[in-house]
Parts: C-alpha cells; structure tokens; sequence
C-alpha cells in the first residue's frame, strides 16, 4: 500500500513535507531550512507568513467568502482593480480576474480575438508568439507557448502559434553586433515571422518582455520591444504582454514595460500579484479593448467560477499595501545590484556559469561546457536539475530553466523583501553548490 494518494510531480521520488515558512525560509517537518532562492515558482514575492495578509483574508472570509461575478461585485475586487490599473502604463484601464497565470494568458487570447470580432473582422484570431516561451499549461495557454519540452504530448490538440525567434543574445546576436542592431534584427526577424503568417488573420502577438522560465531569463536588447509595439501598430495587430513572473514589481518596477516605456493592448499578470497568498491572476486591458466590446455585443469574454472572488481580491490588495508601505521595489533594486554582483563574482570563478542576466530581483545564467563555444551541456546530463537538487542539499532553492538542447539555464528570484545578510547567505549556498558541481564530468572544462 503506498503511503500517499498524492500524485507528485515525479512519481519516484520523496518530497519533504513543508511545515511553515517565515520570511525567505521555509522549513519541513524534519527541521531543515531552506532560503527559497525562487519564491517557488517566482510566486512567494513577499516572503512568507506575512501576518498581515492572513489577517486581511481572514476578515474578508468570515464577511463573504465566494461570490459570482454574474450576479455581484465586490469591494476588493473594484478596488484592485482600480490600484492595479492606477499602477499600470499608460490607458491599461481595465482589469478582468482569474485564477493562475495560463487563465489569465487564455483570457487575453479570448479578448483579443473578441476585440477583432467586435470591429467586424472575425477573421483575425491567430495569436503569434516566440520559441523559447511560457504562456501556461492549459491548452490555450500551451498553444501560444514555443516550449519544445512541454508540447509534444499534446502535438495535434495544439495551434502551431510560436512562430517567430526569441531576442536572445548569448546565442543569437552576431560577433561585434552592437545591442541596437540585434535590437533591430532580432525585432525584424519577428516581424517578417508575423507577416508571413498573413498579419489580416493574426489578432495579437504574445511575448514575456522578459522570457523567465522557458528561457532562464532573457533580457531583450534595449529598443527592441517598442520595435514590437511600432511592428504591431503597423502591421494593425494587438499587442499582448505576458508579465505572469516579471510583472508586480519583480524588476524593481511594477511591470516591466514600464521600464521600457511600451505600453501593450493586453497585459497579464499572475503569481507576485497575491504573492502565493491565494491563487490570483489578472489582465489588465486598454481601453480601445472595452470599448469595442461596449459598443457592439456589450459581453466580456467568459471567465471562470472563481474569477474576481472577493478573498482572492482581498489578498491580493494587502499584498499591495504591504509592498507600498515597505518599499518593496526599492529594496528590489538594492538587493538586485547586490545579487547581481555576487553572481559575476561566481561566474569569474566558474567559468561553467555563463551569461549571467536579469533585472531587479530576477536573475538567470545557464550552464556551458565550453565558454569560448558556448556549447550547452548535453540535454542527457539534465546540468540545470542536477544544480537545483545539489542546492536543495544546501538548503537553497533555486528554479530550473530553459529548454534543452539550446540551454540549460537555472533562475533565481528570491523574496523581494530579502534583506542585504539573506542575499549574502543566498551567494554563500549558491557557491557551495557551484563548487559541487565543478567536480561533475560533464561540466570539466576543456
Ligand atoms: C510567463 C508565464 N506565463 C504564464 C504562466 C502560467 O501560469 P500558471 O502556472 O499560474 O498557470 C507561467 C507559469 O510559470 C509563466 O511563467
């Protein structure tokens, strides 16, 4: 007789029972520690057991719990909305909830290809993506996703949408090409993707402005994402921005377009939005968006039975009040600098650890076997999982990336509320484990 009925991600193996968490640490029921180096999976943004947010949910769930959206509103719901879209670039004026990432990546699908139908052109509804993406593991979700890994299983009941090439310098820009022309490159490269697919049946683009998981964090060069929106506005084609792991404050800003000064049609966000607190996501929508829908059926695109529920809501607005009233992105950016620091010092050390990137609290670098060729190690030897079991024995988390054979990349994303001595803790475990695996073979360096 098994001792569970819980299916695991890997059946085989045996996961430490988790116990509690308290700020960056989590502890299982065998008394270990751990520093979650990846707030799980880039989620757990403020840390954990933040007694304030409990204490909001708490109050929200003994006055209503569970409302539906058809027959209600809600207080915490207006209201995030209202701080969300007040936090958002440019007319970003409206907010639709749901409940993870992959919902929110569906809705914007179904809004998009609703706008189109509104203004009388049904036959736009192809939504284009990049390899080397993550949109979500629903159906939808999996079709926008260029995610070599993931899609298989599912080839036939998936659309063939990623089309167009990721902007990723370490293996993609030209020896001396200066960032603006891998910018403008790698933007053209897209769009002649987009525009061979007959841009008169394409509703939208999707692209992460930061690839996370799929990729192990690729910074676009500067420039390249306004290239995309002046591409979209040209081509007559909505613009969809999947900020699931870069949005809510991750960067060091509230979303990482802001930083760019690119304003999308769409923009979803997910996981930071209730910090791990309740399972929250959202689309923020411009208004061009709303008012179409206003001025011809009147009706959203449907959503789901949890959709703006007013404790999911309620979460998620302290989630915001605590960031507001800590300074949570500023300590984002200071803990950044930091963290980046102390992984170039790592990657001087070991030359293995190549291309380190991110920005804000949000870092990656993948492993090579050869740094003048940059060869990635063989997909067989599994480098980015071996490296996060080895930092699990430290009692470090950090989050495997990228999709093999390309890369083997590893993200790290700790709370933002990680203080200067928990970041020097978090390189301390990272070093120990890097020196583990200088001794495996398939990383000894020619
Ligand atoms: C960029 C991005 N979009 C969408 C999703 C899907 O979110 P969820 O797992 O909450 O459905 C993820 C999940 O990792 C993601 O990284």
């Amino acid at each position: 007789m098994p001792d569970s009925a819980l299916l695991k991600q890997h059946v085989h193996r045996t996961y430490p029972t988790v116990m509690r968490g308290m700020g960056v640490f989590l502890f299982d029921t065998e008394g270990r520690r751990y520093l979650d180096g990846s707030g799980g999976a880039m989620t757990a943004s403020i840390g954990h057991g933040v007694e304030e947010i409990a204490g909001a949910m708490y109050v929200q769930l003994s006055t209503v719990a569970f409302t539906y959206r058809t027959q209600f509103t809600n207080q915490p719901a207006e209201d995030l909305a209202r701080r969300l879209t007040a936090l958002a670039p440019g007319d970003l004026n409206w907010a639709f909830f749901v409940s993870s990432g992959s919902e929110a990546t569906e809705f914007a699908m179904r809004a998009a290809i609703a706008y189109w139908r509104e203004i009388g052109h049904p036959e736009k509804s192809k939504i284009l993506g990049r390899q080397l993406s993550y949109h979500g593991m629903t159906l939808g979700a999996l079709s926008m996703s260029g995610h070599a890994a993931r899609r298989p299983d599912y080839g036939s009941l998936l659309h063939p949408f990623p089309v167009g090439p990721p902007a990723y310098a370490y293996r993609y820009a030209r020896p001396a090409e200066s960032e603006d022309a891998y910018a403008e490159r790698a933007a053209a490269e897209f769009e002649a993707a987009v525009v061979a697919q007959d841009p008169s049946t394409v509703a939208a683009i999707i692209l992460e402005p930061i690839v996370g998981a799929a990729g192990g964090v690729l910074v676009p060069p500067a420039g390249y994402l306004a290239r995309m929106r002046e591409a979209c506005d040209r081509l007559d084609i909505l613009l969809i921005f999947d900020e699931v792991i870069t949005g809510m404050g991750r960067t060091g800003e509230w979303f990482a377009s802001t930083g760019e000064g690119v304003v999308p049609d769409l923009l979803c966000i997910g996981k930071g939005l209730s910090a791990g607190y309740s399972p929250v996501a959202a689309v923020l929508m411009r208004d061009r968006i709303v008012e179409a829908i206003s001025m011809g059926s009147g009706v959203a695109p449907f959503g789901h039975t949890f959709s703006g529920n007013p404790v999911g809501t309620a979460a998620c607005l302290a989630v915001l009040d605590f960031m507001e009233a800590q300074d949570v992105l500023d300590n984002a950016r200071a803990r950044g600098a930091q963290l980046e620091a102390g992984l170039r010092e790592l990657a001087s050390k070991h030359p293995f650890m190549a291309d380190v990137r991110g920005r804000g609290l949000l870092w990656g670098f993948e492993f090579v076997v050869d740094p003048r060729t940059r060869e990635a190690p063989a997909p067989r030897h599994n480098a980015a999982s071996v490296f996060v079991d080895e930092c699990f024995k430290w009692g470090l988390i950090v989050y495997p990336a990228g999709i093999a054979p390309l890369n083997n990349a590893v993200v790290l994303c700790p709370p933002l509320t990680i203080t200067a001595e928990e970041v020097d803790l978090l390189l301390y475990l990272l070093s120990q484990s890097l020196g583990a695996m200088s001794a495996k073979d398939f990383l000894a360096l020619p």
